[in-house]
C-alpha cells in the first residue's frame, strides 16, 4: 500500500512541531529573577501561624489559577494563554525564597504584579507557605 504523505512531509511535520513545543518551553521557563535578588532572606519566620497565613492569601488569591496544590491547574488555568508554573517544581529545583518574592512582587502577564494589593509581609508569608505544597 502506498502511503498519501511522503517521508519528507513527515520530517517537515515533525521539524515544526518540535520547533513549536520547544520555543513554548522557552517561553514558560526563561522568567529569572535578577541576581541581586536571590539570596534576599526571608524576614518572617516559617511557623504554623504565618504558613496559616499564607495558606488564606494563596486560598484566595493564588489557588484559581495555581490550583490546590500549587501545579498549575487552577480552574481558572485553562482559560490563559500561558500555564500557570507548577510552583512546587519551581521551589523543587531550588528557586529561592527572594526570587519566589520577586516574582510575586512583579508578576509577569497574565500574573499581575501583587506587591500593589498585598503587603511585603503578606508576599514573604505566601512564599513559606507555597514552600510547604513542595514539601519545604
Ligand atoms: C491569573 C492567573 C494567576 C494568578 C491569580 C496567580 N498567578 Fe502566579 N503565575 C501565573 C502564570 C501564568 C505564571 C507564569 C508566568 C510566566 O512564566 O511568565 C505565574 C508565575 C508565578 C510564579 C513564578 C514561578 C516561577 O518560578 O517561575 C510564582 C512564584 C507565582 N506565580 C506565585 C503566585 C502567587 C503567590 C499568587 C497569588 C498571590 C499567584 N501567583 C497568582 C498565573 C497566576
Amino acid at each position: 500500500m502506498k502511503s498519501r504523505y511522503s517521508a519528507a512531509s513527515w520530517s517537515r511535520a515533525l521539524i515544526l512541531l518540535a520547533a513549536f513545543s520547544m520555543s513554548r518551553t522557552l517561553l514558560a521557563q526563561d522568567w529569572k529573577a535578577p541576581p541581586s535578588v536571590v539570596n534576599r532572606p526571608n524576614p518572617v519566620p516559617a511557623n504554623a501561624n504565618t504558613i496559616a497565613l499564607g495558606q488564606k492569601l494563596y486560598v484566595g488569591n493564588c489557588m484559581m489559577c495555581h490550583g490546590q496544590a500549587g501545579k498549575g491547574d487552577g480552574p481558572g488555568a485553562a482559560a490563559l494563554e500561558k500555564r500557570p508554573a507548577d510552583l512546587t517544581a519551581r521551589i523543587r529545583s531550588g528557586e529561592t525564597d527572594g526570587e519566589l518574592f520577586w516574582k510575586i512582587s512583579e508578576g509577569r502577564s497574565p500574573m499581575i504584579s501583587w506587591k500593589g494589593t498585598l503587603s511585603e509581609t503578606q508576599r514573604w508569608e505566601l512564599v513559606n507557605y507555597i514552600k510547604t505544597l513542595a514539601g519545604k
